[in-house]
């Protein structure tokens, strides 16, 4: 949690004025990965690491900004809601604030002109979507304070979202954006990001016998830099897929619509690569629901299996992992009280999400971080993290 009297004194000594503030978390992936573009469903939690903004009004229509984590403040005329996307240019972290500028505005929502100060402690390049916490924090604030009150949760997530696709020019789902706005504490969320229907499933103790399991994220501290292209890359793959297949299955609109039954019979229809992509996304959605039944069973044998399975699609078939990623996946299933371990969000390095017996918690940071240290070099950074809530206002 940022140091808020730290942010106000900050706030005051660079633009001057009392700010409000506001906070949204970054999000980690139980299971679901590169499904939420092809209409499938995720398993997110929020995780206990913000983004937070402070924030005040302006009487012209300039955004002033800066961030602590750059120490560079940015000046820009707001954006018009008929900007262009910026693919295939360097992405800087102000654009990410403009974007959502401009998804506000094209969304018809009158802004005016700001003041920001940014902080954000969500580690960057990651895996842990310090994009969706900036987006979704700089989006709360700002409609907050144009119009009293902001939109539902959803329609912020997805302003964001659009802010991404649209602006930004990376072709994200909704899991991001919607872990970020809509997290519950305690609880996984289990998202259809066809429907956007959702429901929480609690990450707490089921029975004496099976008591809370604890998220701990592992960072390779390898940043996935190659991801904005390979993701682009992939979605398009997922894509000549759909298309591929509805020359026999008419019906089909998104890989949502085909069960690995179906795939494998009409695997002809795909050349060997666009097959396991495909492969990955069908098989993946059939362990997004099936790890999230277990879950509220208690099962967490099963949650963990699936975990392990969902790496080796990613890793096989959807070509998204890398070494120092599937070394710390090997690491933890080779310790004690660990029901599963996987990489999680877009790939490429950033992080793995493990599911650890509660007591066991100590004894395998230690030891992983050490054979991980020992085998690359790196050390890596461990965080025990409990699901934490969305995005917030803070008291002033
Ligand atoms: C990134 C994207 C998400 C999702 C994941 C992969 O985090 O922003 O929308 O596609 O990758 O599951």
């Amino acid at each position: 949690m940022a140091d808020l009297h730290a942010m106000r004194r900050e706030f005051a000594e660079i633009f001057g004025g009392s700010p409000a503030l506001f906070r949204a978390p970054g999000r980690v992936n139980l299971i679901g990965e590169h499904t939420d573009y092809n209409a499938g469903w995720v398993m997110p939690a929020a995780i206990p690491f913000d983004t937070t903004v402070a924030i005040a009004p302006r009487a012209d229509a300039m955004l002033r900004v800066r961030s602590t984590n750059f120490a560079e403040t940015v000046e820009a005329p707001l954006p018009d809601a008929r900007a262009p996307p910026k693919s295939g240019q360097m992405v800087h972290w102000a654009d990410y604030v403009l974007g959502v500028a401009f998804a506000l505005r094209r969304h018809g929502i009158a802004l005016p002109g700001v003041d920001m100060l940014i902080h954000g402690e969500v580690p960057l390049g990651s895996g842990l979507s310090s994009s969706a916490a900036l987006e979704v924090s700089v989006a709360l604030a700002w409609t907050t304070l144009a119009a009293g009150s902001p939109p539902g949760r959803l329609t912020l997530a997805k302003l964001c979202q659009s802010a991404e696709n649209d602006y930004v020019g990376m072709r994200c789902g909704i899991m991001d954006q919607f872990a970020s706005a809509c997290g519950v504490v305690g609880h996984a969320l289990l998202l259809d990001c066809r429907s956007l229907e959702h429901h929480t499933v609690p990450l707490a103790a089921t029975s004496e016998r099976s008591p809370a399991p604890q998220i701990v994220i592992c960072n390779t501290m390898v940043r996935h830099r190659l991801a904005g292209g390979e993701f682009n890359r992939r979605r398009r793959e997922c894509e000549d897929g759909v298309r591929a297949l509805t020359r026999r299955l008419s019906g089909i609109r998104t890989l949502r619509d085909v069960s690995p039954v179906l795939l494998r019979e009409h695997e002809h229809l795909l050349d060997p690569v666009l097959l396991r992509r495909c492969r990955h996304v069908v098989t993946e959605n059939d362990r997004v629901v099936a790890a999230a039944a277990a879950l509220r069973s208690g099962d967490l044998a099963t949650v963990g299996g699936l975990m392990g399975e969902s790496h080796r699609s990613l890793r096989d078939d959807y070509e998204v992992s890398c070494d120092e990623l599937d070394l710390m996946v090997r690491l933890a299933e080779n310790l004690d009280g660990v029901y599963g371990a996987r990489m999680t969000g877009g790939g490429f390095g950033g992080c793995t999400v493990n599911l650890v017996e509660a007591d066991a918690v100590p004894r395998f940071e230690e030891l992983i971080a050490e054979r991980y240290a020992q085998a690359t070099g790196h050390r890596p950074e461990i965080y025990v993290c409990a699901a934490a809530d969305g995005a917030a206002a803070l008291d002033p």
